[in-house]
């Protein structure tokens, strides 16, 4: 371990980690067993278009999500947009500021209007009272997401809609193989979309599904995903073209045939990453909600700045410089993007304090089947003896950049910091005498 602050990457010491750890990396648990099923769908003659391993695909998901219906997509963006035609929505559509901006884009993409709702400290998901607080007669659904993978509070959402007339659907991403009080997220809503991204915990490379138990609905999300096609010939809808192709849904059903043994790994990992981030002051690990299992994929860390004594995005750039590429997702909070923020007024009805705070102060770290055991205590110990070094950090930072901030050798610094090719150690040195 290094034994000075001059030693830490982000001052021109050698990185901890040769191999960088990522956030959501894809991990291949048996990629000979699918290069073997990749052959096969090349020389099946049938790549895409409602093919086999898609059926079977659609098949598994509905199995882990206990649904009657899955639509396999291309991605969840396009699935939300499908879903939202589906339902017909129109006007205005109520979702969490703190989520990843595709919730938001896909949306104002098809002519709807996000508008933000607050979430709460504890669980980062559950938002009813802000919901209802800004419900007006424009208003066509509540769009909540399931955030890492923790389940929003699905009575007081159904009880509120259902008074209200309005729609409900979740975008639960993070949550595929995530269960509460054994109920598994996929029927929460009138219809839920995955993301079957590659840095997802279920992954299709790039991938998507609607999951509902509405027959009808089931039935129009399938048109309007393949152009509005019905039948063979006939055009019913404006569709598009959303469809999952066979190398995709190969991918999707080995990454589930591995699903359990990857969350109990995650929570393996969990636990060690808890013991560690107790013994580092201003560093707390967010607790799964009671009743909630969860597929592990997100380890979420909250920065108390103050006692740690620097802030989150400094230590995020800390860490990527040693290797660690810890994320600060979803900074800043969709409110604050454009072209969200030019139209305050439209998009925003109620103060957003915790999306504000929770936006510059969480961050995630790696975990998942690249990162060991030994990695995760490797990184507590990094971590610790960033806090104790904190106050020379923290003169080194100002000694370096004159400001604070992201690090100039952060590649995920904003481009206005620049000074990339500061020599720290030598003007620190030169500034000490
Ligand atoms: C909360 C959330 N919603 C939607 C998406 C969009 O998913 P996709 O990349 O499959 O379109 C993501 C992707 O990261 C996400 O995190």
């Amino acid at each position: 371990m290094k034994t000075s602050a001059f030693e830490l990457a982000v001052f021109g010491g050698s990185p901890l980690f040769a191999r960088p750890l990522h956030v959501g990396q894809p991990v291949l648990l048996n990629p000979q067993e699918m290069l073997t099923d990749f052959d096969r769908v090349l020389h099946s003659g049938q790549l895409t278009n409602n093919g086999p391993r898609l059926k079977d695909f659609e098949a598994a998901v509905c199995r882990v999500t206990a649904t009657r219906h899955c639509i396999a997509t291309c991605n969840a963006t396009i699935a939300l947009q499908i879903a939202a035609r589906a339902l017909k929505l129109t006007g205005e559509v109520i979702m969490p500021a703190f989520t990843f901006i595709a919730t938001a884009h896909a949306m104002e993409w098809i002519g709807l209007e996000p508008v933000f709702a607050d979430v709460d400290a504890h669980t980062h998901t559950r938002f009813p009272d802000s919901v209802a607080s800004c419900i007006t007669s424009g208003w066509s659904a509540v769009w909540p997401v399931h955030l890492w993978g923790h389940v929003c509070r699905t009575d007081e959402l159904r009880t509120l809609c259902v008074s209200r007339g309005l729609r409900l659907l979740y975008d639960s991403s993070h949550a595929f193989g995530c269960q509460h009080n054994g109920i598994p997220v996929g029927s929460f809503g009138d219809a839920e979309v995955f993301s079957f991204h590659a840095t997802k915990f279920v992954h299709a490379f790039e991938g998507g599904a609607i999951v509902t138990n509405d027959d009808q609905l089931a039935e129009r999300c399938r048109r309007l995903r393949a152009f509005g096609i019905c039948g063979l010939t006939e055009i019913s809808d404006v569709g598009t073209n959303g469809k999952m192709h066979e190398l995709s849904a190969v991918a999707g059903l080995h990454s589930i045939a591995t699903m359990s043994q990857r969350i109990v790994a995650n929570a393996e990992h969990r636990q060690t990453y808890a013991g560690q981030c107790h013994e580092v002051p201003g560093l707390s690990l967010l607790s799964i909600p009671d009743g909630d299992v969860s597929n592990g994929q997100y380890l979420v860390v909250e920065v108390d700045e103050t006692v740690l004594g620097l802030t989150r995005d400094q230590l995020v750039s800390i860490l990527r410089a040693e290797g660690v590429f810890a994320r600060s997702y979803f900074s800043p909070g969709c409110h604050r993007a454009e072209p969200y923020r030019s139209a305050v007024f439209r998009h925003v009805r109620v103060p957003l304090p915790v999306t504000e705070s929770l936006a510059s102060s969480v961050l995630q770290l790696p975990t998942g089947p690249s990162v060991s055991t030994a990695d995760i205590l490797t990184m507590g110990r990094l971590l610790k003896f960033i806090h104790r070094c904190s106050s020379d950090i923290r003169q080194m930072w100002v000694a370096s950049e004159g400001r604070q901030g992201f690090h100039a050798a952060d590649p995920a610094r904003p481009a206005d910091i620049g000074l990339r090719d500061l020599n720290v150690r030598d003007s620190v040195l030169k500034e000490a005498g």
